[in-house]
């Protein structure tokens, strides 16, 4: 019905024109490279690799401790692993990358930043979350288990 669609049209054209003012809107305050913010350690001023290479691949970090450590970490007396410049962590998630030193506060870090760019890793669905105020601590599932 041409009515109907010139409604849509015009609904559309609304659409792109909005998208287009918040983008340039954005520009101009400057915010176009929008980051979400995040809140950092204070007791610790380095993370397990430079900030540049966690912040682009700190998931294929974390898979490759999953992977070294459920592989052969068992047999492994120390669970251990050394950085470039050789700094030593245990391979933990929760014991290391969430702990009181670091990202204790997960909501405020992780969760912060991945609303933002809409992902929800599942690791939390075992793996313990440290209880600082943070909100969004999921429950453990159906098993149970939860990983230390
Ligand atoms: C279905 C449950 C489950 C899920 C989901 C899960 N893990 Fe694990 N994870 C485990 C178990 C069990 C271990 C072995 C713990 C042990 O042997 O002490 C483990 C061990 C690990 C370890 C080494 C030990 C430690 O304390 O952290 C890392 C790192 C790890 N997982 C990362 C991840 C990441 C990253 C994700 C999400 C991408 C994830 N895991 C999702 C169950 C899970
Ligand atoms: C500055 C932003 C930012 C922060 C802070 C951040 N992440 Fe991420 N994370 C991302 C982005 C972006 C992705 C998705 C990357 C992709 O899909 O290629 C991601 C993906 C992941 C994944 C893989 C999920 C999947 O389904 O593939 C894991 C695991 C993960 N993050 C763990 C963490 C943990 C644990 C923390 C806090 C200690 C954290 N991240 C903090 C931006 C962030």
């Amino acid at each position: 019905m041409p009515r109907d669609r010139g409604k849509i049209l015009f609904g559309l054209g609304l659409f792109v024109l909005l998208m287009a003012f918040r983008i340039w809107y954005n520009v101009a305050r400057g915010k176009a490279g929008y980051r979400p913010e995040v809140v950092r350690p204070t007791a610790e001023t380095k993370c397990v690799e430079s900030r540049e290479y966690m912040v682009a691949k700190h998931m294929n970090l974390l898979n490759d401790w999953r992977d070294w450590f459920v592989r052969e970490g068992r047999e492994r007396s120390d669970r251990t692993y050394k950085t470039g410049d050789g700094r030593v962590y245990k391979m933990s998630l929760t014991g290391t990358c969430l702990s009181a030193r670091c990202h204790a506060n997960k909501a405020e870090f992780c969760d912060r930043c991945h609303s933002y760019v809409s992902v929800n890793p599942y690791c939390f669905d075992c793996h313990l979350v440290p209880k600082t105020g943070a909100s969004s601590t999921p429950q453990p599932g159906a098993e149970g288990r939860r990983v230390p």
